[in-house]
């Protein structure tokens, strides 16, 4: 049988990135140009300077995807793209050029969610197995998503304010560290402890058990620093780093446990950008040890082509192809 190659977009935020996966599995090239060195000294992601960082390196990066997995355009099966959620100028840009290429090479063009490529990242680590529960925590979302089968996904809490990555960006900012800071308070956290106790929202006997909110928690610290400041303390960025993730993975762990009391599943996937996370791997291996908990590589944690390359292989089964006037959907959900 003839190989299937499919060729991945993905330039939904601030990384551009083209892959190219083979029969389904073999991600054969992943390549990620990021952005982050433009944004930081605005302390986050600015559209317009993603757009145009898009527009400048995604040729490299499809003549880089192609030449890495050592094929010819004349190998590919078809071709995918990310079509949300994400900034609308940043995804027109890798939608306008999967279209283009489509279209040239006469190639089917296969739209994926982006939260659904999350997701999919696991399967490099080994086969999904149905049903499934994924949480799903990124600088956009966070949210518990029940997987019945390949592409029926439903959510079942999500965040009411701020996303985890969100919130780890913005006490960053306070600490005075660089965007994005979510790494760098992991490695602060673990060389400090716990002492500020700060508040774990929704986690009372009649709050809503599958639902986050972490705009309190974000509150709780900046207040907590300000009010050093103005007493002209200084408090210790480990100390505070670990407080503030202690509180994060309380309430993540606690949730995740409902959801998975609450729906009887295979597996346990965890992804997005914040799957990266030491603390987090950590504690939920030492805390959910009766099912099978899947987590992504390092590498396809972040956003990345890969992820959606994997996720395009279930529309793909499915039939599910974009027609020629696929749009940009900024807020598309499941
Ligand atoms: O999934 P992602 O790359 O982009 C979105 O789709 O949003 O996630 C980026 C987020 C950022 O907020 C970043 O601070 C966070 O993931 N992040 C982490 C870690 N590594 C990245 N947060 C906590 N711990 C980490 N080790
Ligand atoms: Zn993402």
């Amino acid at each position: 049988m003839k190989d299937k190659y499919i060729l991945a977009f993905e330039t939904s935020c601030d990384e551009t990135s083209v892959a190219v996966l083979k029969n389904d599995q073999e991600l054969l090239s992943n390549i990620i140009a990021s952005q982050i060195d433009s944004h930081k000294r605005f302390g986050g992601v600015v559209p317009e300077v993603a757009s145009r960082h898009h527009v400048e390196v995604i040729t490299t990066c499809i003549n880089e995807a192609l030449s890495e997995a050592n094929i010819t355009v004349s190998d590919l099966t078809a071709v995918a793209v990310t079509e949300g959620p994400g900034l609308v100028g940043a995804l027109l840009v890798g939608i306008a050029a999967a279209k283009a290429f489509a279209w040239a090479h006469e190639l089917p063009l296969i739209p994926v969610n982006h939260m659904a490529g999350h997701l999919w990242a696991a399967r490099q680590v080994k086969p999904l197995e149905f049903p499934l529960m994924a949480l799903l925590v990124s600088g956009g979302h966070t949210e518990l998503v029940y997987v019945s089968e390949p592409g029926d996904y439903k959510i079942i809490g999500e965040t009411r304010d701020d996303a985890v990555g969100e919130a780890y960006d913005k006490v960053g900012r306070v600490m005075q560290l660089t965007y994005p800071a979510g790494r760098e308070i992991d490695m602060l956290a673990h060389q400090g402890k716990d002492v500020f106790n700060f508040p774990r929202a929704m986690m009372k006997h009649d709050d809503p058990a599958l639902e986050f909110s972490f705009s309190g928690l974000k509150s709780a610290f900046i207040n907590t620093v300000h009010n050093a400041e103005q007493k002209g303390e200084s408090l210790d960025v480990k100390d505070l780093s670990a407080s503030f993730q202690a509180a994060v993975l309380d309430v993540l762990l606690a949730k995740t446990k409902i959801a998975l009391t609450e729906y009887p599943v295979k597996m346990l996937v965890v992804a997005g950008g914040v799957a990266a996370n030491k603390g987090l791997r950590d504690r939920l291996a030492a805390e959910i040890t009766d099912i099978d908990v899947v987590i992504p590589p390092l590498r396809l944690c972040g956003d990345n082509a890969g992820m959606i390359a994997y996720a395009s292989v279930c529309e793909y089964n499915q039939n599910h192809f974009a027609d020629w006037d696929l749009n940009a959907t900024p807020s598309l959900s499941f």
